[in-house]
This record gives structure tokens, C-alpha cells and sequence, in this order.
């Protein structure tokens, strides 16, 4: 049973266009759990890569029924020569030799992606034991981004108090330029509004509208002004987005800080959507409402990506993973 009431709310919704997410970590329980759980759910068709012979009797063992899972051992799947294919034919520009490819594609995460890549799958999350790096590396040289010569970044979704908020870039992206700040920033809007989110954004500082000074705060104004700017384009028109900064994270969220500090801004007071100036202070951040402060945390989620692709925290728990997953299926909702 899966405690989370916002993550029900995505598997019910999943339910109404049913994916296929392929897990490729099924050496490890809390994986299997997690297939079992969504797919005795029916909120995706579930396929998980590893020993066959092992994951299905690891399901017969619990008791488990194996509909709506695929179990899948990628040395000897009769794909695997059309994945070499694939990945060969799109990294050997890149100087991937065949005998590389060869060896690439059997690397589970690899495989799951050039699932993706050849529409066997819809979406993939894993991470449970590997690190972001490994995890994110083979979608952004095989998915790649949606839009060109723009970069993927990461949201976490975190749930304080029943309430969602989008966190982001907690994952991914070091240290962001202005012009990926901004980016991401936008890319973060459109994400809010894929899960039901108010797009009221706020780019976070030490300092708020220029209460403090220094590159670091010229950083996120400069921004703030590019990602305000390419709301004004067509792209963006009417789908009700609102951006500023930068402000200090107790404006953004904080009414009552917000009309003292902030009192002009449309965002301050009831950002939903947190945009952090880089990879520290939202890891750190993430991290600490997390295990301080009673904070649902999911993620690191890409954003950006031609397919969904999704990473874990190597100390999550099956229901995490379904959290995962269940925010997988919503992304890969078109
Ligand atoms: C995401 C990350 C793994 C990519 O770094 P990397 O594996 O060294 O990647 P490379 O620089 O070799 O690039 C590999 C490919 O991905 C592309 N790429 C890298 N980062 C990208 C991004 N943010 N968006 C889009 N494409 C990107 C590169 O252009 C390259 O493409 P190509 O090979 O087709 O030319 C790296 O940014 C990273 O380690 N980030 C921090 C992750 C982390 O440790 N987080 C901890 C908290 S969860």
C-alpha cells in the first residue's frame, strides 16, 4: 500500500494511458517490490532487466502474480543485436567503436535506454544502485534534449505538508550560466504544469531584489530578466507562467516575509516552483527538508529529455521507487 497521497493521485492518473517503464536494476529487492506494487496496481506494465530465472523466483517466493511484468535478461535477449545496432549507428561519430557497442549495450542501463530509444518502452528509472552520473549519462547521448542546445537539468517534487513543490536543479547541472539558470527556470514552469503545480516561479538568492550584492546575485538576476524576456514569446503565451527573482527563500514561500521584503512581486509569497542558483544549495536543500525536515522527497526527475528517463537516491525504498515510476508514466503522458 502505498502511504503517499500525491503519488496515489499519479498512479490513479497514470491508470487513464497505461505506460511501460523498464527498471533495469532487478538484482535488487526493493526494485522487484516496486514492479510487483505497480503492476498489481495497474498503473504501467512494468519490465525489469536482470536474471530471469532469479527475478521470477524471487515473484514466486512472495506470492506475486507476473502480470503486467516482463522480465528481461539483456545478454540474451534476441534484441540485444538490433540495440548494438542503434547505439553503434548513433555514437560512432562520436568515435564508439562496434566492439564498444557490443559491450555498452549489454550494460543494463544502456539497454533500458536503447528500450526507450526504439519505442519498447516508454520510460526508464533506476539509480538504486548506480550513481546519478551512470544513470543520466546514456539518455543524454541517446535520448538527448527535447529542444536543441538546450541543457537537461533535474526537479525533485517535495511534498511539505501535502502541499507539492518543485525544487530544482538538485540534480544535475553544477553550475548553471544565467542563460541555463533561465532555462531551467522555464523548463521547471512547463513541468509544474505537467503535474498540476502552480507555474509560480521564484529564483532563489541570498539576497531579495537587491537587498545584497555580489556576482553570484548578478547571476540570478540576469536570469530572472532572460527567462521573464522568453515569456513573452509565443511559446510561452497564455499558459498563465509567473517569474521572479531573485529572491531569498523565505520570501518566495512566505507571505508574511514576502509582503515586508517583496511586495511588488507577483511570485514572492507563493512560489511553488523553487529554482536553485546551483547544484549546492538545492542538493543541500533537498537533502535537508528531506531528513530534517519531514519532507516527501522525489527525484532527482529529468527535465528536458526527448523521453523520460529518472534517477533514484541510492538509499530510497520500494515505495520511492514507485514514486518514481508513477512520475515517469505522468512525464511520458504526452
Ligand atoms: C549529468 C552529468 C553526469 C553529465 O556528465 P558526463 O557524464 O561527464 O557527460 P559528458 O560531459 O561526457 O557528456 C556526455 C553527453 O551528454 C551531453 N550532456 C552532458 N550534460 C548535459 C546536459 N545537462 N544536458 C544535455 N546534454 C548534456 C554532452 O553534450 C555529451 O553529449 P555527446 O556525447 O553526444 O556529445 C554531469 O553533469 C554530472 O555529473 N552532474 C552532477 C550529477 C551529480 O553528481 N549529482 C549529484 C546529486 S544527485
Amino acid at each position: 500500500m502505498i502511504k503517499s497521497e500525491y503519488i496515489r493521485s499519479l498512479l490513479l492518473k497514470a491508470k487513464k494511458d497505461v505506460k511501460t517503464i523498464v527498471l533495469p536494476e532487478g538484482e535488487d529487492e526493493r526494485v522487484l517490490e516496486a514492479a510487483h506494487l505497480v503492476a498489481d496496481d495497474k498503473s504501467a506494465k512494468i519490465i525489469v532487466l536482470g536474471n530471469q530465472e532469479k527475478m521470477q523466483k524471487f515473484f514466486a517466493d512472495h506470492g506475486w502474480e507476473t502480470e503486467g511484468v516482463t522480465f528481461i535478461q539483456p545478454e540474451t535477449s534476441p534484441r540485444l543485436a538490433e540495440y548494438v545496432e542503434l547505439l553503434y549507428n548513433l555514437r560512432k561519430e562520436k568515435g564508439l567503436t562496434h566492439e564498444e557497442a557490443e559491450k555498452l549495450a549489454q550494460n543494463y542501463n544502456y539497454f533500458g535506454t536503447l528500450m526507450i530509444k526504439s519505442g519498447h518502452a516508454d520510460g526508464m528509472v533506476s539509480g538504486a544502485n548506480h550513481s546519478t552520473a551512470d544513470t543520466v549519462r546514456p539518455a543524454l547521448q541517446i535520448i538527448k534534449s527535447a529542444k536543441k542546445g538546450r541543457s537537461v537539468s533535474s526537479f525533485f517534487i517535495m511534498i511539505s505538508n501535502g502541499e507539492p513543490y518543485i525544487f530544482t536543479d538538485c540534480g544535475v547541472i553544477i553550475n548553471p550560466s544565467d542563460k541555463e539558470l533561465a532555462d531551467i527556470a522555464l523548463d521547471a514552469a512547463e513541468t509544474a504544469i505537467q503535474f498540476g503545480i502552480e507555474p509560480n516561479v521564484a529564483l532563489l538568492s541570498f539576497s531579495t531584489k537587491g537587498s545584497a550584492k555580489g556576482v553570484e546575485v548578478e547571476k540570478v538576476q540576469q536570469a530572472t530578466r532572460m527567462a521573464q524576456e522568453a515569456l513573452q514569446t509565443a511559446e510561452y503565451a497564455g499558459k498563465g507562467i509567473l517569474i521572479d527573482g531573485e529572491l531569498q527563500a523565505d520570501a518566495a514561500v512566505c507571505e508574511t516575509v514576502a509582503a515586508k521584503k517583496a511586495p511588488n512581486s507577483p511570485v514572492a509569497g507563493k512560489a511553488k516552483v523553487l529554482v536553485f542558483p546551483n547544484l549546492e544549495a538545492g542538493n543541500i536543500c533537498y537533502k535537508m527538508l528531506q531528513r530534517l525536515g519531514g519532507c516527501e522527497a522525489y527525484g532527482p526527475i529529468l527535465q528536458g529529455l526527448n523521453a523520460p528517463v529518472n534517477d533514484l537516491s541510492r538509499g530510497c525504498f520500494a515505495e520511492d521507487i514507485v514514486g518514481a515510476i508513477a512520475i515517469t508514466c505522468i512525464q511520458a503522458t504526452k
